[in-house]
């Protein structure tokens, strides 16, 4: 029986278990995917831990998903980009890494929600862990326009520099002109806003103004549940469609699942599940 764990601190709250219980059931995979809280200073014990007993991957998750990428002897351009693992693979003794939050990000917004990115305009607010770790996949879904807009507006120019200097994302710059912005700046409007902050936003918070939602704009929380709840009701207000983060927490579970197995599960069908529970 093949062994895979989600790790953080704190851990209980984590859907990941329930998740991939009902992924593995539905793909008829035989595994077991189980919670484990660790030491804020155990994760290098933690992973060897893992690899002497033959785990074969785990998710990641606050607040080790930086630490978990620089303890990676290799990483995929995501997670290079994004400087942070959610997802890593046991091969061979040595840890692997992979972020999968950005792909989940965009499959919930194209696929579930049926919002295309290609050619549209879009607004990630926010330049800190959760905006890096979706600005690749952003970008390979082929925007016209992608403007990062942060408070401190030379962390979103960093984290935009970045990309830009990454041979992985050359093919999709050129079809996508991607900027940095502060809070105050005129961008325009935006056929599709994402909040990437990292605290619910309260009301004299919203960062940005009606004026930046296109007719029937999607608005999109990576917070799902309360946290999203302001930011989503003032876009109720304006008219906007809005999402929580709940379908990008399965379906980066999906991807992380795909990549460990091999097999793509039902996430848009244990979305519905979780959403119906509820
Ligand atoms: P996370 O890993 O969740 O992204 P983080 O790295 O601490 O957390 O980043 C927090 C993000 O939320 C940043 O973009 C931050 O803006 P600054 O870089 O200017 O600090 C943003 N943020 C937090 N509180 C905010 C607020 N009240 N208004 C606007 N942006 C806020």
């Amino acid at each position: 029986m093949d062994h895979y764990f989600v790790i953080g601190n704190p851990i209980a709250h984590s859907k990941s278990p329930q998740i991939h219980a009902r992924f593995a059931a539905l793909t008829a995979q035989e595994m077991h995917y189980d919670r484990q809280l660790v030491p804020l200073d155990g994760l290098a014990a933690a992973l060897q831990a893992f690899i002497s007993s033959g785990v074969r991957g785990c998710n990641v998750t606050v607040p080790f998903k930086f630490e978990a990428f620089a303890a990676a002897a290799q990483a995929s351009a995501r997670a290079q980009l994004a400087r942070a693992a959610n997802t890593l693979v046991f091969k061979d003794g040595l840890v692997l890494a992979d972020n999968t939050d950005g792909l989940g990000l965009v499959r919930d917004i194209q696929v579930n929600a049926g919002q295309s990115l290609a050619g549209r305009d879009v607004l990630l607010l926010g330049a800190g862990g959760a905006a890096a770790g979706v600005l690749a996949p952003l970008l390979q879904a082929g925007p016209r326009r992608l403007v990062v807009m942060n408070r401190t507006v030379s962390k979103a120019q960093d984290l935009v520099q970045r990309h830009r200097n990454h041979p992985s994302m050359t093919a999709s710059l050129a079809q996508t002109e991607l900027t940095a912005l502060d809070l105050q700046g005129d961008a325009g409007s935006f056929d599709v806003v994402i909040n990437a902050t990292a605290s619910s936003l309260n009301g004299a918070d919203i960062p940005i103004g009606a004026g930046a939602l296109q007719p029937a704009a999607l608005v999109y929380d990576m917070m799902y549940g309360p946290a999203a709840k302001t930011f989503l009701d003032w876009a109720a207000a304006q008219g906007a469609r809005t999402r929580d983060g709940l379908g990008m927490l399965v379906e980066q579970a999906a991807e992380s699942f795909l990549l460990w197995r091999g097999v793509r599960p039902p996430s848009a069908q244990v979305l519905g599940e979780m959403r119906d529970a509820k």
